[in-house]
This record gives C-alpha cells, structure tokens and sequence, in this order.
C-alpha cells in the first residue's frame, strides 16, 4: 500500500503559547521537531480570531519549514487573501464559528457549490493544492468533487467522540461509512485525507483504509507530548499508522 502521510497540527502549541500571551511554547520549534520525528507535513489554522496560530506564525512556518504546510482556514475573503500571498503547498477549507471550540462539523459545500467553486479557482491558480473538510456524506462529496477540489478531508470526530464515549456500536457505524465514503471519494478521482480527533486507539482502522492518503493529527500528539516528549509522541502515532498499512 501506498505510504500514509502524516500531517502533524501545532495549532495548540500555539494555545498554550497564548494562554499566556508571551513567545514560549514556540510553535515553530514544534513544526522543526516534528519534521524531524517524522512528519509529512505540518498543519496548521489560522482562526478568524486568532485564537492560537497567529499572522507571524504563518509567516515563520513559510520560511522554516521543509516539508509542505497545509494552511487550514474558513472560506472568508481575508483568509484567501492570506493564502495568495503564501501559496502554501496546501488550502483546507473549514467552516468556523466564533462561539465553537473546535471545528465541530464539515463544511456545507452542496448548499453553497457556486460560491465555493468562485472561491476556490484563484487557489488552484496559484498552485495551492485545494482540500475540503467534509462529513463522510455522498452528497458533499460529490458537490466538493464538482466544484473541483482535488481533496476532501473527511471528519472522523463522531467516530473518535463515539469510541471514547464507549457507544462502540455508533463508532463502527461511523467507521463503516467513512470506509464506504472513502472509496466513493477514491473512485471520483478524489484524493483522501481524514483527520480530527484521532489518538493512538482509534488512528489504526482508518490507517488501514488504503483510499486514505493523509491524517492530519493535532490535539491528541500535543497532549501526549507532555508525558512523552513530543518526538515520541509522534514516533508513536508513525508506528501505528505504518502497522495498520503493513
Ligand atoms: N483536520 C482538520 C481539517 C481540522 O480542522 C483539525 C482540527 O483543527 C484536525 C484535522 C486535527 O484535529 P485534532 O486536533 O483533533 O487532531
């Protein structure tokens, strides 16, 4: 099977780091050591209200990093704004809410195909790799397929909530339809990446999907990096994902 990318999230260095509003924990440390451990890439969103990556962060990951930066960020003219000055390697649209704590659902792209088709071309134009972040749901995928993404990322938070909530039965459910929706993406043309919420005991079954070509990872790796150092923590999360591909 293909090798199965890992984008590592910083985004919560970045909280801490902001907690209290000083220059430590530095996220782009985090990005160089992450490089190091063994990602494939650095993820990393710039909210509408900066909650955690800031302007400068996105700057300095620009200029350290040797492997690809996937720019997270809503569909607003500000944040596309930022994107055509950076040409990151990669664009994930996600929808944002100011009251939300995390980014909660996928994005609507059925509801609103014209507008996100408009604002999309300028980003394929200038060479950014467009991703969507969406349900594992046949009617997104097919509107994010027609709109011309050349990725969909799908959410597997209700399957990582269920499973640690212990409502087994609702995660292999949830389990069973981002395989299903997978392999509808696959065969599209669609490339598959998925991510949110995955830790080190439910990141195995969806490894194992040989559709999915990325998992972009972030709270669970930081959390583990205060018992584990972050290096460790990530070496882990690799061991596991090339287990499950093998
Ligand atoms: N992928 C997308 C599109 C996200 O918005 C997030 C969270 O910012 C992640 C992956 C990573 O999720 P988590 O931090 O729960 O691992």
């Amino acid at each position: 099977m293909t090798h199965l990318r890992l984008g590592v999230n910083i985004d919560h260095v970045a909280t801490v780091r902001n907690a209290r509003g000083g220059i430590y924990p530095d996220p782009l440390r985090a990005a160089r050591l992450a490089q190091e451990s063994g990602a494939d890439g650095i993820t990393a969103h710039l909210r509408e209200d900066r909650r955690h990556i800031s302007d400068a962060d996105i700057e300095g990951l620009m200029q350290v990093l040797t492997v690809p930066l996937n720019f997270e960020m809503a569909a607003t003219d500000e944040m596309q704004a930022i994107a055509l000055r950076h040409k990151p390697h990669a664009v994930c649209l996600v929808p944002e809410k100011r009251e939300e704590r995390t980014t909660e659902g996928g994005l609507e792209v059925a509801r609103e195909e014209n507008k996100l088709a408009h604002f999309i071309a300028p980003l394929r134009e200038a060479g950014c790799r467009v991703s969507i972040f969406i349900a594992a749901d046949r009617a997104q995928i097919e509107a994010a397929h027609r709109i011309g993404a050349e990725v969909i990322e799908l959410h597997t938070g209700a399957y990582c909530d269920s499973f640690a909530e212990g409502r087994f039965e609702d995660s292999a459910r949830e389990l069973e339809r981002l395989r299903e929706m997978s392999g509808l993406a696959d065969s599209l043309g669609l490339e598959v990446h998925a991510g949110h919420g995955l830790t080190y005991d439910t990141v195995t079954p969806i490894a194992a999907f040989p559709e999915v070509k990325e998992l972009n990872i972030g709270h669970f790796l930081i959390g583990e990096a205060i018992f584990l150092g972050l290096k460790p923590a990530i070496i882990e999360m690799r061991r596991l994902m090339d287990a499950a591909r093998a």
